[in-house]
């Protein structure tokens, strides 16, 4: 599963191949409405009764007495993309380590399915279909594809073809190149094969962590089209991302992370089109 850590240095990427996926502008620019202040009212927390996630009011830190995350609070209903936006330390992906039981919660709840899973361990979140891609050594580069994809099934070996099936549907040159090892590969090429391994245990939900950081702007566009796709075959996604304009235009709803609390809320459109979220964290944060 996704936590085991390889604990070996990525290898110098090699080039990948020319991918030229036209990235879909799907951002509503009449959107009038503007996005709901923050933090999140009892009343959303409410309209998220039937979330499949709900994380309520995270206080959590790395160390006793320093609070990272102050008060989050976020939603995901069933089928939903939702996008994480936020200056660089806001505890982004400190929320998702959270969520996934990598990092200890000292108050708030975050429940599955009206079911509380607050801190529970990340094995058997991912048995109850809760998937994590982190944002860095997401790969065994000494793995081929084909065996990083079953360590990703490690679970339920006996699935392994049906959800091999699965990610080369969506995933066609890693199926094509299954006996190549994973170190081998563009940074692009191993974030497809980290959202593959992920996607082995057949998540209902799918936190990605930054899946387009440090990849050229052609390879960020496939990233964010594959995220659309994976999200369009049923899985909930909960995704993170440094790129806030593209990661806007592709949600359904997200939130503005800052200091460990919500400072906006509303869909992807309205944020894109807030004239305080441009000012505050559109203006620099966004290269494209
Ligand atoms: N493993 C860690 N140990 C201690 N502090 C950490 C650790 N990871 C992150 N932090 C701190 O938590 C804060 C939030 O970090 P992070 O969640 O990575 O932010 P973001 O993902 O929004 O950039 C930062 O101040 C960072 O220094
Ligand atoms: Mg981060």
């Amino acid at each position: 599963m996704s936590l085991l850590d390889p604990h070996q240095p990525p290898p110098s990427a090699a080039p990948g191949p020319a991918q030229s996926h036209e990235f879909e502008r799907e951002l509503d620019l009449d959107a009038a409405a503007r996005t709901t202040p923050s933090p999140a009212t009892p009343e959303q927390q409410r309209v998220a009764g039937g979330a499949l996630l709900t994380a309520d009011a995270i206080v959590a830190g790395y160390f006793p007495g320093v609070n990272i995350l102050n008060g989050a609070s976020i939603h995901a209903a069933e089928g939903e993309l939702v996008g994480i936006i936020g200056p660089n330390g806001a505890g982004k992906s400190t929320l998702l380590k959270a969520l996934f039981g990598l990092v200890r919660i000292s108050a708030g709840s975050v429940t599955l399915r009206d079911q509380d899973i607050t801190n529970l361990r990340a094995d058997l979140l991912v048995q109850r279909g809760v998937g994590f891609v982190p944002q860095s050594n997401n790969v065994f580069p000494s793995l081929t594809i084909r065996e990083n994809l079953e360590m990703g099934a490690y679970q339920n070996p006996r699935a392994f073809p049906e959800r091999f099936a699965r990610v080369a549907d969506l995933f066609p040159t890693l199926a094509a190149r299954a006996r190549q090892r994973a170190g081998s590969l563009s940074g692009g090429e191993r974030q497809m094969v980290a959202m593959g391994r992920a996607l082995m245990m057949d998540p209902s939900i799918l936190l990605l962590d930054e899946p387009s950081a440090g990849l050229a702007p052609n390879l960020q566009d496939e990233v964010f089209v594959r995220v659309r796709q994976i999200n369009a075959t049923g899985v909930t996604v909960v995704i993170v991302e440094q790129n806030a304009r593209r990661c806007l235009q592709i949600v359904d709803r997200g939130y503005v992370l800052d200091q460990g609390r919500n400072a906006y809320t509303g869909t992807g459109a309205q944020l894109a089109n807030d004239p305080k979220v441009i000012e505050l964290y559109l203006g620099t944060l966004a290269t494209a």
